[in-house]
């Protein structure tokens, strides 16, 4: 089952996998082989060595195009496997224009690694389509953005930069990690690839770390799973087996997300302890009508600023018990992070001040706990901010 004929729910539990025909078991059996045995050399049944194919891994990339209306998926051993097999179907000398609030490892791989090879990237606010045109150049090959995102929960119109990459002959990658599949298909609204960090909402609990791309565009798949081939960014067969786990309660687990995400946003706007709340699903958002369009729901990521300065914070976040201080998001479980010296260490100080990742910044990914267990840990946290 790969069609869009069933919905959204059925093709996370279904899509890409069928009974084992060896022995009927109902979950795809981890495949831990490295290699298939041939019936007489170039004669096998589909599988030679497993760098290159995998039955699990086929499973999981089989599963996660269906719910990104994708033909062809390609997973990797992480979301910077993904961002790096990309770079790496690419050229020195070739430009890119980068949405200003990437994560930290994706701007990391772009500035001190892909800039030593010649490839140029130019970084800008593109909630302006002006800024597309003032950056475009001849060698421009492609737009990369994240929409919500990280930390800032900027919401980027996928729709209206992919009309106008098209007009340009240029291609979108949109980094669709915060939301996952269940919230928003770029691929639907005009986009190129589509990359997910696996590692986050799809595995949904924590314990695996894995990446993926999905396009319609097949000479591009074709490439990608060249370079996944021979750079050798793969997944392990037990972690596609987590993920096509994860993948399973995608669309329940997104909901409550969105649902705690939501009213704990709005409880902290109105916080005296708080400054500005980010969250897209929050009227008071700039971008509010936008992901509106865009996204199904408003996912459980969000941002606020503390009226405190780096000590405040720093107390906040040692205070909270269920909220744990820790980096990445989307597993059941509540994290708490502050970016500026976390995730995003990685962009200069200059670069995050522009950008607005300030010492005050602290980002939530909000889990499927009981809401109010999670306001009390927040409000407790609160008291400790002098
Ligand atoms: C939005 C986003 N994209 C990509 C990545 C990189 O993924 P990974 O850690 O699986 O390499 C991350 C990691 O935090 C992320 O948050």
């Amino acid at each position: 089952m790969t069609d869009s004929e069933f919905e959204f729910a059925t093709r996370a539990i279904h899509a890409g996998q069928a009974p084992d025909p060896s022995t009927g078991a109902i979950m795809t059996p981890v495949f831990q082989s490295s290699t298939f045995v041939q019936e007489s050399p170039g004669k096998h049944k589909g599988y030679e060595y497993a760098r290159t194919q995998n039955p699990t891994r086929k499973a999981l990339e089989e599963n996660l195009a269906s719910l990104e209306a994708a033909s062809a998926g390609i997973c990797f051993s992480s979301g910077c496997a993904a961002a790096n097999a990309m770079m790496m179907s690419f050229g020195p000398g070739d430009h890119f224009i980068v949405a200003d609030d990437v994560y930290g490892g994706t701007f990391r791989i772009f500035d001190k690694v892909m800039r030593r090879f010649g490839q140029e990237f130019d970084y800008a606010d593109l909630r302006k389509i002006s800024e597309l045109d003032r950056l475009r150049k001849q060698n421009t090959k492609m737009i990369w953005l994240e929409s919500p995102t990280n930390p800032l929960l900027k919401i980027f119109d996928i729709k209206r930069i992919s009309q106008w990459a098209k007009e340009h002959g240029i291609l979108v990658l949109v980094d669709n990690t915060f939301m996952s599949p269940a919230l928003q298909n770029p691929l639907l609204l005009g986009a190129d690839f589509v990359l997910h960090s696996t590692t986050k909402y799809i595995g949904g609990h924590s314990d695996v770390v894995g990446g993926f791309i999905g396009t319609n565009l097949p000479d591009w798949a074709e490439k990608l799973r060249f370079l996944q081939n021979t750079l050798g960014g793969v997944p392990a067969p037990w972690d596609c087996f987590l993920c096509l786990r994860g993948s399973k309660t995608l669309a329940l687990r997104m909901a409550q997300h969105s649902k705690n995400a939501l009213e704990i946003a709005k409880r902290l706007e109105r916080h005296p302890k708080v400054e500005r709340v980010m969250y897209p699903g929050l009227e008071s958002h700039p971008d509010f009508q936008v992901a509106s369009q865009q996204m199904k729901d408003f996912g459980g990521m969000l941002s606020f600023v503390l009226k405190s300065n780096l000590q405040g914070a720093t107390s906040f976040l040692e205070s909270t018990k269920i909220f744990s201080l820790a980096e990445s998001l989307g597993g059941v479980e509540s994290l708490i992070e502050h970016p500026a010296i976390m995730t995003h260490a990685s962009i200069p100080r200059e670069m995050r001040e522009k950008i607005g990742v300030s010492d005050s910044l602290i980002r939530l990914s909000v889990g499927i706990e009981a809401l109010e267990d999670l306001w009390k840990d927040l409000d407790q946290a609160f008291e400790k901010v002098k």
